[in-house]
Protein backbone atom coordinates (compact mmCIF):
# COMPACT_ATOMS: atom_id res chain seq x y z
CA UNK A 1 0.00 0.00 0.00
CA UNK A 2 1.54 3.34 -1.28
CA UNK A 3 1.03 6.72 0.08
CA UNK A 4 -0.47 7.34 -3.01
CA UNK A 5 -2.75 4.82 -1.91
CA UNK A 6 -3.29 6.68 1.43
CA UNK A 7 -4.23 10.14 -0.52
CA UNK A 8 -7.34 8.19 -1.55
CA UNK A 9 -8.67 7.59 2.11
CA UNK A 10 -7.55 10.21 4.58
CA UNK A 11 -6.54 13.60 4.10
CA UNK A 12 -2.72 13.29 3.42
CA UNK A 13 -0.19 13.16 1.11
CA UNK A 14 3.06 11.38 0.08
CA UNK A 15 5.11 14.70 0.51
CA UNK A 16 3.88 14.67 4.61
CA UNK A 17 3.69 11.07 5.04
CA UNK A 18 7.85 11.20 3.34
CA UNK A 19 9.29 13.91 5.79
CA UNK A 20 7.42 13.41 8.29
CA UNK A 21 8.14 9.45 8.54
CA UNK A 22 10.38 7.95 5.78
CA UNK A 23 7.52 5.46 4.68
CA UNK A 24 6.72 5.27 1.35
CA UNK A 25 4.76 1.96 1.57
CA UNK A 26 3.89 -0.91 3.27
CA UNK A 27 2.43 -4.08 3.27
CA UNK A 28 -1.12 -5.09 3.88
CA UNK A 29 -1.55 -9.15 4.47
CA UNK A 30 -4.68 -10.11 2.31
CA UNK A 31 -7.97 -10.60 4.46
CA UNK A 32 -7.30 -14.55 4.67
CA UNK A 33 -3.57 -14.35 5.84
CA UNK A 34 -3.03 -14.31 9.21
CA UNK A 35 -0.64 -13.19 12.13
CA UNK A 36 0.37 -16.85 12.36
CA UNK A 37 0.05 -17.85 8.68
CA UNK A 38 3.24 -14.77 8.31
CA UNK A 39 5.16 -16.37 11.67
CA UNK A 40 4.77 -19.77 9.71
CA UNK A 41 6.39 -18.58 6.61
CA UNK A 42 9.17 -16.60 8.65
CA UNK A 43 9.99 -19.42 10.93
CA UNK A 44 10.38 -22.29 8.09
CA UNK A 45 12.93 -19.73 6.55
CA UNK A 46 14.92 -19.07 9.46
CA UNK A 47 14.61 -22.81 10.42
CA UNK A 48 16.14 -23.37 6.70
CA UNK A 49 18.86 -21.18 7.50
CA UNK A 50 19.91 -22.19 10.49
CA UNK A 51 19.86 -25.83 8.90
CA UNK A 52 17.86 -26.55 11.93
CA UNK A 53 15.51 -29.93 12.60
CA UNK A 54 11.88 -29.67 14.28
CA UNK A 55 12.49 -31.83 16.51
CA UNK A 56 15.20 -29.84 17.99
CA UNK A 57 13.26 -27.02 18.89
CA UNK A 58 12.23 -26.70 22.61
CA UNK A 59 11.18 -22.80 23.14
CA UNK A 60 8.84 -21.28 20.80
CA UNK A 61 8.10 -17.40 21.91
CA UNK A 62 6.05 -15.08 19.59
CA UNK A 63 5.93 -11.25 20.00
CA UNK A 64 3.09 -10.15 18.76
CA UNK A 65 -0.40 -7.84 19.88
CA UNK A 66 -2.37 -8.95 16.53
CA UNK A 67 -1.97 -12.53 17.80
CA UNK A 68 -4.77 -15.20 15.42
CA UNK A 69 -6.74 -15.66 18.51
CA UNK A 70 -7.48 -13.90 22.36
CA UNK A 71 -6.94 -17.59 23.53
CA UNK A 72 -4.63 -19.54 23.23
CA UNK A 73 -0.90 -17.95 22.13
CA UNK A 74 -0.14 -17.11 18.87
CA UNK A 75 2.84 -19.20 19.67
CA UNK A 76 0.64 -22.21 20.11
CA UNK A 77 -0.83 -21.70 16.73
CA UNK A 78 2.64 -21.75 15.18
CA UNK A 79 3.92 -24.63 17.60
CA UNK A 80 0.71 -26.54 15.50
CA UNK A 81 1.72 -25.19 11.93
CA UNK A 82 5.58 -26.53 12.17
CA UNK A 83 4.81 -29.99 14.11
CA UNK A 84 7.52 -28.36 16.99
CA UNK A 85 6.39 -31.23 19.46
CA UNK A 86 8.99 -31.32 21.51
CA UNK A 87 8.68 -27.49 22.45
CA UNK A 88 7.01 -24.89 24.77
CA UNK A 89 5.10 -22.10 23.00
CA UNK A 90 3.83 -18.83 24.70
CA UNK A 91 3.40 -14.89 23.46
CA UNK A 92 5.07 -11.99 24.43
CA UNK A 93 2.88 -8.63 24.25
CA UNK A 94 5.17 -6.07 24.61
CA UNK A 95 4.11 -4.28 21.57
CA UNK A 96 7.14 -3.03 18.97
CA UNK A 97 9.89 -4.21 21.36
CA UNK A 98 8.10 -7.76 21.73
CA UNK A 99 10.91 -9.49 19.52
CA UNK A 100 13.63 -8.23 21.50
CA UNK A 101 12.05 -8.89 24.76
CA UNK A 102 11.30 -12.76 23.40
CA UNK A 103 14.96 -12.81 22.40
CA UNK A 104 16.15 -11.87 25.82
CA UNK A 105 14.04 -14.26 27.53
CA UNK A 106 15.04 -16.85 25.05
CA UNK A 107 18.96 -16.52 25.76
CA UNK A 108 18.10 -16.30 29.50
CA UNK A 109 16.52 -19.63 29.47
CA UNK A 110 19.35 -21.16 26.75
CA UNK A 111 21.83 -19.23 29.09
CA UNK A 112 20.33 -21.27 32.43
CA UNK A 113 20.09 -24.58 30.60
CA UNK A 114 16.72 -24.96 30.77
CA UNK A 115 15.97 -24.79 26.94
CA UNK A 116 18.72 -25.60 24.02
CA UNK A 117 16.98 -24.13 21.13
CA UNK A 118 14.51 -21.71 20.46
CA UNK A 119 12.16 -19.77 17.93
CA UNK A 120 11.87 -16.16 18.41
CA UNK A 121 9.45 -14.69 16.05
CA UNK A 122 8.05 -10.96 15.67
CA UNK A 123 4.68 -10.47 13.91
CA UNK A 124 2.04 -8.50 13.49
CA UNK A 125 -1.43 -7.68 11.41
CA UNK A 126 -1.54 -4.26 12.39
CA UNK A 127 -4.02 -3.37 9.22
CA UNK A 128 -6.53 -5.44 11.75
CA UNK A 129 -6.24 -3.22 14.22
CA UNK A 130 -5.15 -0.12 12.32
CA UNK A 131 -7.77 3.36 12.37
CA UNK A 132 -8.23 3.84 8.50
CA UNK A 133 -9.88 6.85 9.53
CA UNK A 134 -7.45 8.74 11.33
CA UNK A 135 -4.55 9.93 9.48
CA UNK A 136 -2.56 10.84 12.55
CA UNK A 137 -1.31 6.99 12.94
CA UNK A 138 -3.18 4.84 9.75
CA UNK A 139 -0.60 5.94 7.04
CA UNK A 140 2.24 4.51 9.31
CA UNK A 141 1.26 0.97 9.90
CA UNK A 142 2.04 -2.11 8.34
CA UNK A 143 2.02 -6.17 8.46
CA UNK A 144 5.32 -9.02 8.64
CA UNK A 145 6.79 -11.17 10.37
CA UNK A 146 10.57 -12.46 11.06
CA UNK A 147 11.95 -14.76 12.85
CA UNK A 148 15.67 -16.12 14.37
CA UNK A 149 16.75 -19.66 15.76
CA UNK A 150 18.50 -19.14 18.96
CA UNK A 151 20.78 -21.66 20.44
CA UNK A 152 23.75 -21.95 22.90
CA UNK A 153 27.16 -20.65 21.14
CA UNK A 154 30.63 -22.89 21.99
CA UNK A 155 32.54 -19.45 21.31
CA UNK A 156 32.15 -16.05 22.26
CA UNK A 157 29.32 -15.12 19.63
CA UNK A 158 25.60 -14.05 20.77
CA UNK A 159 24.16 -12.26 23.16
CA UNK A 160 26.84 -10.22 25.35
CA UNK A 161 24.37 -7.58 27.05
CA UNK A 162 20.55 -6.44 27.52
CA UNK A 163 18.40 -3.97 29.12
CA UNK A 164 14.36 -4.36 29.26
CA UNK A 165 12.23 -1.47 30.57
CA UNK A 166 8.80 -0.14 30.45
CA UNK A 167 6.68 2.86 32.51
CA UNK A 168 3.23 1.82 33.14
CA UNK A 169 2.18 5.61 33.50
CA UNK A 170 2.73 6.35 30.33
CA UNK A 171 0.18 3.55 29.09
CA UNK A 172 -2.55 5.81 27.50
CA UNK A 173 -0.16 7.28 25.29
CA UNK A 174 -0.72 4.03 22.58
CA UNK A 175 -3.35 2.25 23.50
CA UNK A 176 -6.89 0.36 22.26
CA UNK A 177 -9.74 1.15 24.10
CA UNK A 178 -12.02 -1.61 23.60
CA UNK A 179 -11.80 -4.91 22.80
CA UNK A 180 -10.44 -6.56 26.27
CA UNK A 181 -12.75 -7.68 29.39
CA UNK A 182 -13.00 -3.94 30.82
CA UNK A 183 -14.62 -2.33 27.33
CA UNK A 184 -15.94 -5.29 25.49
CA UNK A 185 -17.36 -5.01 22.18
CA UNK A 186 -21.15 -5.24 22.55
CA UNK A 187 -23.91 -5.65 19.97
CA UNK A 188 -24.19 -2.21 19.77
CA UNK A 189 -20.84 -1.09 19.10
CA UNK A 190 -20.54 2.39 17.63
CA UNK A 191 -17.78 2.74 15.11
CA UNK A 192 -15.67 5.40 16.64
CA UNK A 193 -11.86 4.00 16.44
CA UNK A 194 -12.16 3.01 20.21
CA UNK A 195 -11.62 -0.61 18.80
CA UNK A 196 -8.29 0.57 16.80
CA UNK A 197 -4.73 2.36 17.73
CA UNK A 198 -4.80 4.93 19.67
CA UNK A 199 -1.58 6.85 19.77
CA UNK A 200 -0.35 10.64 20.78
CA UNK A 201 2.35 10.29 18.48
CA UNK A 202 4.40 13.77 19.38
CA UNK A 203 4.17 12.26 23.18
CA UNK A 204 5.43 8.84 22.34
CA UNK A 205 8.27 10.31 19.85
CA UNK A 206 9.87 12.42 22.61
CA UNK A 207 10.29 9.64 24.87
CA UNK A 208 11.02 7.15 22.54
CA UNK A 209 14.54 8.93 21.46
CA UNK A 210 15.54 9.33 25.21
CA UNK A 211 14.74 6.09 26.08
CA UNK A 212 15.82 3.86 23.31
CA UNK A 213 19.19 6.10 23.37
CA UNK A 214 19.91 4.90 27.27
CA UNK A 215 18.87 1.46 26.59
CA UNK A 216 21.73 1.42 23.47
CA UNK A 217 23.94 3.33 26.06
CA UNK A 218 23.17 0.74 28.67
CA UNK A 219 24.29 -2.18 26.62
CA UNK A 220 27.08 -0.85 25.77
CA UNK A 221 28.50 0.42 29.17
CA UNK A 222 27.67 -2.88 30.39
CA UNK A 223 30.05 -5.12 27.77
CA UNK A 224 32.61 -2.11 27.44
CA UNK A 225 32.01 -1.61 24.00
CA UNK A 226 32.18 2.16 22.59
CA UNK A 227 29.37 2.95 19.74
CA UNK A 228 32.79 3.19 17.21
CA UNK A 229 32.73 -0.56 17.99
CA UNK A 230 29.12 -1.33 16.54
CA UNK A 231 29.63 -2.93 13.24
CA UNK A 232 25.53 -2.14 12.58
CA UNK A 233 23.00 -0.10 14.30
CA UNK A 234 19.23 -2.20 13.92
CA UNK A 235 16.57 -0.27 15.33
CA UNK A 236 13.03 -0.63 15.47
CA UNK A 237 11.87 0.87 12.37
CA UNK A 238 8.61 3.07 13.67
CA UNK A 239 9.78 6.87 12.06
CA UNK A 240 12.90 7.96 10.08
CA UNK A 241 13.11 10.84 11.98
CA UNK A 242 13.11 8.70 15.05
CA UNK A 243 16.00 6.62 13.74
CA UNK A 244 17.91 9.47 12.74
CA UNK A 245 17.87 11.67 15.95
CA UNK A 246 19.19 8.62 17.89
CA UNK A 247 21.51 8.02 15.65
CA UNK A 248 22.89 11.29 16.03
CA UNK A 249 22.57 11.65 19.53
CA UNK A 250 24.40 8.18 20.38
CA UNK A 251 27.27 9.35 17.59
CA UNK A 252 26.47 6.56 15.18
CA UNK A 253 27.55 7.18 11.71
CA UNK A 254 24.49 6.97 9.17
CA UNK A 255 26.24 4.73 7.17
CA UNK A 256 26.45 1.57 10.18
CA UNK A 257 22.43 2.72 10.72
CA UNK A 258 20.15 -0.22 9.14
CA UNK A 259 16.52 1.23 7.58
CA UNK A 260 13.97 -0.21 5.73
CA UNK A 261 11.42 1.68 7.23
CA UNK A 262 10.99 3.28 3.40
CA UNK A 263 9.37 -0.32 2.49
CA UNK A 264 7.10 -1.58 5.05
CA UNK A 265 6.19 0.84 7.56
CA UNK A 266 6.08 0.02 11.57
CA UNK A 267 5.48 -3.26 11.67
CA UNK A 268 5.92 -3.32 15.42
CA UNK A 269 7.33 -6.77 16.89
CA UNK A 270 8.19 -7.37 13.28
CA UNK A 271 10.18 -4.48 12.59
CA UNK A 272 13.67 -5.96 14.17
CA UNK A 273 13.69 -9.30 12.73
CA UNK A 274 12.57 -8.17 9.45
CA UNK A 275 15.54 -5.81 9.27
CA UNK A 276 18.26 -8.08 10.66
CA UNK A 277 16.90 -10.27 8.12
CA UNK A 278 17.22 -8.24 5.36
CA UNK A 279 20.77 -6.40 6.37
CA UNK A 280 21.93 -10.27 7.52
CA UNK A 281 21.10 -11.33 3.30
CA UNK A 282 22.66 -8.24 2.51
CA UNK A 283 25.99 -9.01 3.54
CA UNK A 284 25.90 -6.14 6.06
CA UNK A 285 27.06 -8.29 9.14
CA UNK A 286 30.01 -10.34 9.48
CA UNK A 287 30.89 -13.25 12.25
CA UNK A 288 31.84 -11.39 14.62
CA UNK A 289 30.67 -7.98 14.44
CA UNK A 290 28.66 -6.18 16.76
CA UNK A 291 25.02 -5.55 16.13
CA UNK A 292 22.80 -3.78 18.38
CA UNK A 293 18.97 -3.83 18.27
CA UNK A 294 17.06 -1.55 19.79
CA UNK A 295 12.61 -0.82 19.79
CA UNK A 296 10.03 0.98 21.61
CA UNK A 297 6.57 0.57 21.81
CA UNK A 298 3.12 0.85 23.49
CA UNK A 299 3.30 0.29 27.36
CA UNK A 300 5.44 2.23 27.52
CA UNK A 301 8.22 -0.43 27.20
CA UNK A 302 11.36 -0.60 25.74
CA UNK A 303 14.66 -2.88 25.28
CA UNK A 304 17.63 -3.51 23.52
CA UNK A 305 20.44 -6.10 22.93
CA UNK A 306 24.23 -5.68 22.24
CA UNK A 307 24.93 -9.15 19.65
CA UNK A 308 28.29 -10.11 18.75
CA UNK A 309 26.92 -11.52 15.32
N1 LIG B 1 -1.23 13.69 6.69
C1 LIG B 1 -1.28 15.03 6.74
N2 LIG B 1 -1.25 15.73 7.89
C2 LIG B 1 -1.17 15.04 9.05
C3 LIG B 1 -1.12 13.62 9.07
C4 LIG B 1 -1.16 12.96 7.83
N3 LIG B 1 -1.10 11.61 7.73
N4 LIG B 1 -1.05 13.24 10.34
C5 LIG B 1 -1.04 14.33 11.10
N5 LIG B 1 -1.14 15.42 10.31
C6 LIG B 1 -1.16 16.82 10.74
C7 LIG B 1 -1.70 16.98 12.13
O1 LIG B 1 -3.11 17.01 12.12
C8 LIG B 1 -1.10 18.30 12.53
O2 LIG B 1 -1.86 19.33 11.97
P1 LIG B 1 -2.17 20.66 12.81
O3 LIG B 1 -0.84 21.26 13.07
O4 LIG B 1 -3.02 21.43 11.87
O5 LIG B 1 -2.87 20.18 14.04
C9 LIG B 1 0.25 18.29 11.84
O6 LIG B 1 0.15 17.31 10.79
C10 LIG B 1 1.40 17.92 12.76
O7 LIG B 1 1.03 16.78 13.51
P2 LIG B 1 1.98 16.15 14.57
O8 LIG B 1 1.31 15.01 15.24
O9 LIG B 1 2.60 17.21 15.43
O10 LIG B 1 3.12 15.59 13.60
P3 LIG B 1 4.49 14.99 13.99
O11 LIG B 1 5.57 15.75 13.32
O12 LIG B 1 4.62 14.74 15.46
O13 LIG B 1 4.43 13.57 13.27
C11 LIG B 1 4.05 11.26 13.80
C12 LIG B 1 3.44 12.64 13.64
C13 LIG B 1 2.98 10.28 14.24
C14 LIG B 1 4.63 10.83 12.48
C15 LIG B 1 5.19 11.33 14.84
O14 LIG B 1 4.72 11.99 15.99
C16 LIG B 1 5.70 9.99 15.25
O15 LIG B 1 6.28 9.28 14.46
N6 LIG B 1 5.57 9.65 16.53
C17 LIG B 1 6.08 8.43 17.11
C18 LIG B 1 5.50 7.23 16.47
C19 LIG B 1 6.08 6.01 17.07
O16 LIG B 1 7.25 5.90 17.19
N7 LIG B 1 5.24 5.12 17.48
C20 LIG B 1 5.40 4.22 18.54
C21 LIG B 1 6.56 3.46 18.63
S1 LIG B 1 6.12 1.98 17.97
Amino acid sequence: MTNLDFEKIVDTSDEWITTRTGIKERHIASDTMTTADMSVEACKRAMDMAKCRKEDIDLVICGTVTPDYRLPSNACMIQKELGLTNALAFDVVAACTGFINGLVIANSYISTGLYKKALVIGAEKLSAIANYKDRTTCVLFGDGAGAVVVEPSANERGIVSSFMKSDGRLWQLLWMEVGGIKNPYTPEFPYDGSDKIFMNGAEVFKVAVKEMAKAVENVLEKANVSPSDIALFVPHQANLRIIDALAKRLKISPERVFKNIEKYGNTSAASVPIALDEANREGRIKPGDYVVVVAFGGGLIWGSALIKW
